[in-house]
């Protein structure tokens, strides 16, 4: 029986070990981490992770052939395929600050893999990490190999938050990347065999190690340029005429507030610091990404008549796109942060996110979510500007403002009649998504501004702030 062991039990480790698992019932997957309440919520009815379909792909594997533990040194001594898939931020100190990949987990990882192993090993980078660090951790098990032979192979994950069952299921590509000798080609075969369980063969690409880690992060790249490069017009109708182009397709074209989520502004950081000629224009779209964020509170302060002090806003989402709780570098932490600056006061309901989690979100600097060490715990007088409620009725009762921060379905279905009647007058709707029908909500009473429509005639008339 081949045996898998992956370290970090995180929004890639987790769902894509469960969908290795259920398509592949003669393989034993282990899910190892070094945090006991990610492993033990794993190993509850309460995961720690929401991903719509996780729940039952878990629980028709786990206990079978899949497994949740903190023993990582066990597990990793035991395993014949070792994916890693740690957390990889941006540094926030020293050399390449704000921009290069922190590789802190990841040799902390090789080198713990170094010294439990007692057989071969084909060790398999799935974090997204800067182009070459295979050949780094290379360097670092070979010179701890104890005759030991290791094979590094790239697999990076192309899955979407959200969508992750899905994408796993049914990927565009996989990508497997190793080196060009008979043991490299072997051991892309394993790695091959076990995708190749569920996904056409035709999908399944391999390449050299280099390739398979610039794919990643130049895949990253473009995705997030596209988001932050939506423009006036009507960006839905434009999106739409693009995207009939088979070879840029529709997927990805929407207007928003700006992207979030872990990935897209860490990879593209990484990319800016490996090639600095190029950097340029890849720093702008981090730039207008910002932009994007700093105009929409822009927009909502000089809507209401310049001022939001005192005034109540609710705010619909928090997470940084919709079916998931994620809410690393989500557009509505810079949004809250921008209203809380100019005093509003803000009452957010997002069905995913915990209070806890927001308070801590809006007292954090700028990458430290994904640096554990440096994080501080809520303090008890979390940001009293700030109440989180369960019901978007009541984060709307009473508001001046309404702000739609993420996508989710449920926003499309309220009763925005009943909204309006609870609301100050007048009422106003800025919608960061795209959510809900403008149209509608302006016959209901609203004012209504949607991120990349023309403008509500009322809006016109207002001075834009800076
Ligand atoms: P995450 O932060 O959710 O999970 C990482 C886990 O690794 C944490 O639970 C942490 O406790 C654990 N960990 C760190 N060092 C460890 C060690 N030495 N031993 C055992 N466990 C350790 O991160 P996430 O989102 O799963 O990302 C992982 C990697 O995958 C990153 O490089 C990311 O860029 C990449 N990625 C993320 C995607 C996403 O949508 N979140 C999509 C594609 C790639």
């Amino acid at each position: 029986m081949v045996k898998i062991c992956c370290i970090g039990a995180g929004y890639v480790g987790g769902p894509t070990m469960a969908v290795i698992a259920l398509k592949c019932p003669s393989v034993e997957v282990v899910v190892v981490d070094i945090s006991v309440p990610r492993i033990n919520a794993w190993n509850s009815d309460h995961l720690p992770i929401y991903e719509p379909g996780l729940d039952e792909v878990v629980q028709q594997c786990r206990g079978r052939n899949l497994f949740f533990s903190t023993n990582v040194e066990k597990h990793v001594s035991e395993a014949d395929i070792i994916f890693v898939s740690v957390n990889t931020p941006t540094k926030t100190r020293g050399l390449g600050a704000g921009k290069a990949a922190d590789l802190t987990y990841w040799e902390s990882a090789a080198r713990m893999i170094a010294d439990v192993a007692k057989s071969d090993k084909i060790v398999v980078e799935k974090s997204t990490v800067p182009v070459k660090t295979a050949e780094a951790i290379e360097k670092i098990l070979t010179h701890n190999s104890k005759g030991i032979n290791y094979q590094i192979l790239s697999n990076p994950e192309f899955l979407a938050e959200g969508t992750a069952i899905q994408d796993l299921l049914n990927p565009d590509r996989v990508l497997i990347g190793g080196r060009e000798t008979p043991d490299g080609q072997k051991a892309i075969k394993a790695l091959k065999d076990v995708y190749a369980q569920w996904v056409p063969e035709e999908r399944i690409i391999t390449t050299n190690l280099w390739s398979a880690e610039l794919s990643k992060l130049a895949a990253n790249a473009f995705l997030a340029q596209r988001i932050s490069s939506a423009t006036g017009a009507d960006v839905s109708e434009v999106s739409y005429a693009i995207g009939k182009d088979s070879r840029i397709g529709p997927k990805f074209l929407n207007a928003s507030v700006g992207f979030g989520g872990s990935c897209f502004q860490k990879d593209i950081l990484n990319l800016v610091y490996i090639c600095d000629e190029v950097a340029c224009y890849w720093k702008q779209v981090i730039k207008v990404n910002d932009y994007q964020k700093s105009r929409f509170v822009n927009r909502v302060v000089s809507s209401m008549f310049n001022t939001v002090s005192g005034k109540k806003i609710a705010i619909f989402g928090f997470a940084f796109k919709k079916d998931t709780g994620d809410t690393r570098e989500t557009p509505a932490i810079d949004v809250c942060k921008g209203l809380l600056g100019d005093k509003a006061s803000l009452s957010i309901y997002d069905p995913q996110v915990t209070e806890d989690q927001i308070q801590r979100d809006l007292s954090m600097g700028k990458f430290d979510w994904d640096h554990p060490i440096h994080l501080q715990p809520v303090s008890p007088t979390s940001i009293k500007q700030v109440s989180v409620v369960w019901d978007p009725y009541q984060a709307a009762r009473d508001a001046h403002g309404l702000c739609i921060l993420t996508e989710w379905d449920e926003f499309k279905r309220l009763d925005y009649e009943k909204i309006y009647e609870s609301m100050r007058k007048p009422a106003f709707v800025f919608d960061g998504r795209n959510v809900v029908d403008a149209e509608k909500l302006r016959e209901l009473g609203f004012i209504v501004y949607s991120i990349g429509k023309p403008l509500d005639p009322w809006l016109k008339d207002m001075p834009a702030l800076a």
